[in-house]
């Protein structure tokens, strides 16, 4: 057996490399409420970004499993097309825009899940150094993604004195990044926005395109909507596309697509960006750079997912029932939702409008306090900035009320 040395003359790592943090902040908190768990104790679990039944199941739609266990073994294991299948691509825009002129305007490439579209929008429309532009509360990896691409993050205020989309705020962030690096790239995650469970209104959405609209004159902007939780995010989920259709052509529309929570699919990987631009050869342009970062990055995606997905978004049987199992998990976040409003508003915590979704964030002056004095009764939530995150995408309605008995104590800890 060769004799192992212990002398590290060089490190192998470089320099940007080296000081990488190991696992996600949210993991180690899960595992840590796993193994109290374990060890006997009674313990609400709301951590995870994936939606929970609540025996503590992961929440699968049947259908999904089905379709997936169908696909031709021949064509799974063959190679995809680079930018994906066609009629993968075309079933994903369809979904956005049904196929009216929006449609007719978009092209696509797949990736694993929407943080392969985050990846390529970034690499794509920022240069090396630039920054993206996002709301102070953001879902951390765009900052993961952004570093691991040499470019970098910069927010506004999310919420003005109103609790409202603060649209001043936003306006000022993007004329300065006009300024100064003469370009944008916008990442807006809505509807159910993580991690505050915060969905854009129509009169907000509105103010989103007056500022895109402005900044647009002046430089290429790209608006992209992180459109991770919008199957979850109710009847009105789809109004964006309505506000935001005028601006196609003044700015690049961009649309992160994923089937992870929309088909509770996460393990498949299987997710689109899409882009609308009137322009044909505006469009060639784009598809030709996706394709390229496909080639340079995961070469092609995965093959079965791809096919299984878009049988549920092409054949109207397989949708329907897709949309009916979808319906029923809804029903159970709703009903957690409801039951957070409810016991929320009477314990006086502070956070934004919350109508649905997986997350909603509580704010706090000490998140590290707040959550730590939560785990000393066995309540686990996600420390950020500003905010303590609670994953009712993970927590059955009847732990509700235990929940927010342990954010009002974690509250009282620091100081509010
Ligand atoms: C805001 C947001 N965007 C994008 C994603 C991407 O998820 P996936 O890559 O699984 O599609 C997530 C997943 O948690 C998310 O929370």
């Amino acid at each position: 057996m060769p004799r192992a040395s212990t002398r590290a003359p060089f490190p192998f790592l470089v320099a940007d490399a080296q000081h990488r943090p190991s696992d996600d902040p949210i993991f180690a908190l899960n595992a840590e409420a796993q193994r109290r768990a374990r060890a006997g104790e009674s313990v609400v679990n709301a951590t995870l970004g994936a939606l929970m039944q609540d025996d503590g199941m992961l929440a699968v739609m049947p259908c999904v499993s089905e379709v997936l266990r169908a696909v031709e073994p021949r064509r799974a294991a063959a190679y995809a097309p680079i930018a994906g299948e066609p009629g993968f691509l075309s079933a994903v825009i369809g979904d956005l825009f049904g196929n009216g002129e929006l449609a007719s305007w978009s092209l696509a490439a797949a990736t694993p899940g929407g943080t392969g579209a985050l990846h390529h929008a970034i690499v794509n429309f920022l240069e090396p150094g630039d920054a993206l532009l996002t709301t102070e509360f953001h879902w951390g990896p765009y900052q993961t993604l952004a570093e691991h691409t040499r470019r970098r993050v910069e927010t506004f205020r999310m919420f003005g004195r109103d609790a409202r989309f603060d649209a001043d705020a936003f306006h000022g962030a993007v004329q300065r990044q006009i300024a100064t690096q003469k370009r944008a790239l916008i990442l807006l995650n809505s509807p159910c926005h993580n991690p505050t469970g915060y969905s854009l209104d129509s009169a907000e959405w509105d103010e989103v395109v007056r500022v895109v609209r402005a900044a647009a004159e002046r430089a290429p902007v790209a608006l992209l909507v992180d459109h991770a939780y919008a199957k979850f995010g109710g009847a009105r989920a789809n109004e964006w596309v309505e506000h935001v259709a005028p601006l196609v052509g003044e700015a690049l529309l961009l649309v992160a697509w994923t089937a992870s929570k929309s088909f509770t699919q996460y393990g498949a990987r299987v997710g689109a960006l899409v882009a609308v631009h009137p322009d044909a050869d505006e469009r060639r342009r784009v598809t030709n750079a996706l394709s390229f970062s496909c080639r340079g990055t995961w070469s092609n995606c995965n093959h079965a997912g791809m096919l299984a997905i878009s049988s549920l978004l092409n054949d109207a049987t397989l949708r329907a029932r897709a949309d009916r199992e979808r319906d029923v998990l809804r029903a159970v976040l709703d009903e957690r939702v409801r039951a957070f409003n409810a016991a929320a508003s009477g314990a006086g915590l502070a956070y934004p409008r919350y109508e649905g979704g997986f997350f909603v964030s509580v704010f706090t002056p000490a998140p590290e306090k707040t959550a730590a004095r939560m785990r000393e009764l066995g309540v686990f939530v996600v420390p950020i900035s500003g905010a303590v995150r609670v994953a009712l995408c993970s927590t059955p309605a009847r732990d509700v009320p235990r929940l927010v008995q342990a954010l009002a104590y974690g509250l009282e800890a620091a100081g509010k």
